[in-house]
């Protein structure tokens, strides 16, 4: 007989019963189902709505089903739909009738909210820690490469010479709006939905209060038909993964262009890399790969949630239990490639050798020649013809702006002196940049200081 079942003069049709039922899936939820319900239930004794005797056998026989969930002995049944009334039913089995008592007062929609908020608040708190782990492999990069000078690029073609750690800290800049924008979403997660019922609340005189301090929760949700029917928190948690999973994507990208033998610029160590089962010579880039490709189904949970929630009318509806596997996968999925990130940054081998020799043989400091006209009193837009002229003829003679001698440089502009090849070495062309954010030594170093305070910033306020 199911929990639902006195109205009913027939047994559910099976295939009804395989394809409402989410056990499968929102088992995943136990813990949380079960941690919701021993403050229900605390309320409901402490509110004298049941019998004090009555809530500590059900607290007793909640205990005793989680052991057995946990453990693996319990049976989890389609018959019995979802997670919330399998309990229910192990409850019962448990302490007999009086585990019927425990559902006072609320309903599944209330409580089904109630676990997604309780999962996602520590599905987030691990995300955090994950990506403080991201960046502090990041910064280890940096502050040992402080003076590696690789080209910068735009639109992939060499534009001006940059720190490795510049460009290593253009990503701890973006893990770090990431967890700022994940601490912040806990502010809407962390809110209880317990005692919305159904959709209008409840005639049992309870305390929604006491529900949201035992667990911990900032308040609670103002509205109920709001409560049950809210899951702006999954949506805003799927997109604060899809900008994760993005980011990851290009830095995976990036990690795969420099450990090609076209760029050479870094490899990756070999327990982070595969081999080709045809191919002897191959270590391949799989888990930067992978983690570049996961990014679609993480973009994909989002649009699916947005859309399932498109048009739903006032309060639950079914098409809401689809919100649970987008955000288990998405979670499952980003917390595997974080897991794998930060030692593979942080084994990575930098070539440092080789990104300077890519800056040495190019016109990345073609700029500079420039702006050392604009120094001597040319105006850019002639600067900048000049220099077009000389990388012309340089490139026609197989040459660098480094191999031209003091004469060659004059026939193009009087104003060049001696000093010229000191100004146009990668050293002096990063180091020129001094400006606040730019690529100068100095100017990094105070990026890492800034990144290092925000993060201990958000750590103490964890
Ligand atoms: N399994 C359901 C879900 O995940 C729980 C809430 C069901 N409520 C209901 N009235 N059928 O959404």
């Amino acid at each position: 007989m199911k929990l639902w079942g006195g109205r009913f003069t027939k047994p559910t049709n099976q295939l009804v019963d395989e394809y409402t039922a989410s056990i499968s899936f929102d088992k995943k939820l136990a813990t949380y189902d079960i941690e919701g319900s021993l403050a229900h239930v605390a309320m409901l004794k402490a509110c004298k709505i049941i019998p004090a005797a009555d809530a500590d056998k059900i607290a007793e026989g909640l205990q005793i089903v989680l052991k057995k969930i946990e453990a693996g002995e319990a049976e989890l049944s389609e018959e019995h739909e979802d997670i919330h009334m399998n309990v229910e039913k192990l409850l019962i089995e448990e302490v007999g009738a009086v585990g019927g008592k425990l559902h006072t007062g609320r309903s599944r929609n209330d409580q089904v909210a109630l676990d997604m908020r309780l999962y996602l608040r520590d599905a987030i708190g691990t995300v955090i820690q994950q990506l403080i782990d991201v960046e502090k492999a990041l910064i280890s990069q940096a502050k040992a490469n402080l003076d590696t000078v690789m080209p910068g690029y735009t639109h992939l073609q060499r534009a001006q010479p940059v720190l490795f750690a510049h460009h290593m800290m253009a990503y701890v800049f973006m893990f770090q709006r990431d967890m700022e924008r994940l601490t912040d979403s806990l502010k809407r997660v962390n809110k209880s939905p317990l005692g919305a019922g159904a959709l209008a609340g409840t005639t049992f005189p309870i305390d929604r209060q006491f529900v949201a301090d035992k667990l911990g929760f900032d308040g609670i949700c103002e509205n109920s038909l709001d409560a049950v029917s809210d899951r702006d928190f999954v949506v805003e948690f799927l997109s604060n993964a899809s900008l994760i999973a993005m980011h990851l994507s290009r830095l995976c990208e990036e990690l795969v262009q420099w450990s090609s033998a076209e760029f050479n610029f870094i490899e990756l160590d070999d327990s982070f890399t595969t081999g080709s089962s045809m191919m002897p010579q191959k270590k391949n880039p799989d888990v930067a790969e992978l983690v570049r490709g996961k990014t679609g189904r993480v973009y994909g949970h989002l649009m699916g949630m947005l859309t399932t929630l498109k048009g739903l009318p006032l309060a639950y509806n079914k098409d809401m239990q689809e919100d649970k596997e987008g955000m288990f996968d998405t979670f499952e999925t980003l917390k595997g490639a974080l897991a794998l990130f930060a030692p593979m940054i942080e084994t990575m081998q930098v070539k440092q050798e080789n990104m300077y020799q890519a800056v040495t043989n190019d016109f990345s400091n073609a700029t500079d020649l420039a702006d050392y006209l604009v120094g001597k009193g040319m105006p850019f837009r002639e600067s900048h013809a000049v220099v077009g002229q000389v990388v012309l003829a340089c490139i026609n003679n197989g040459k660098y702006l480094l191999d031209l001698t003091l004469d060659e440089f004059q026939s193009y502009s009087a104003l060049i002196e001696g000093d010229i090849f000191d100004v146009l070495k990668p050293e002096t062309v990063v180091n020129a940049r001094d400006v606040a954010g730019g690529t100068a030594r100095k100017s990094v170093e105070v990026q890492i200081e800034q990144a290092l305070a925000v993060m201990e910033e958000l750590t103490l306020h964890e």
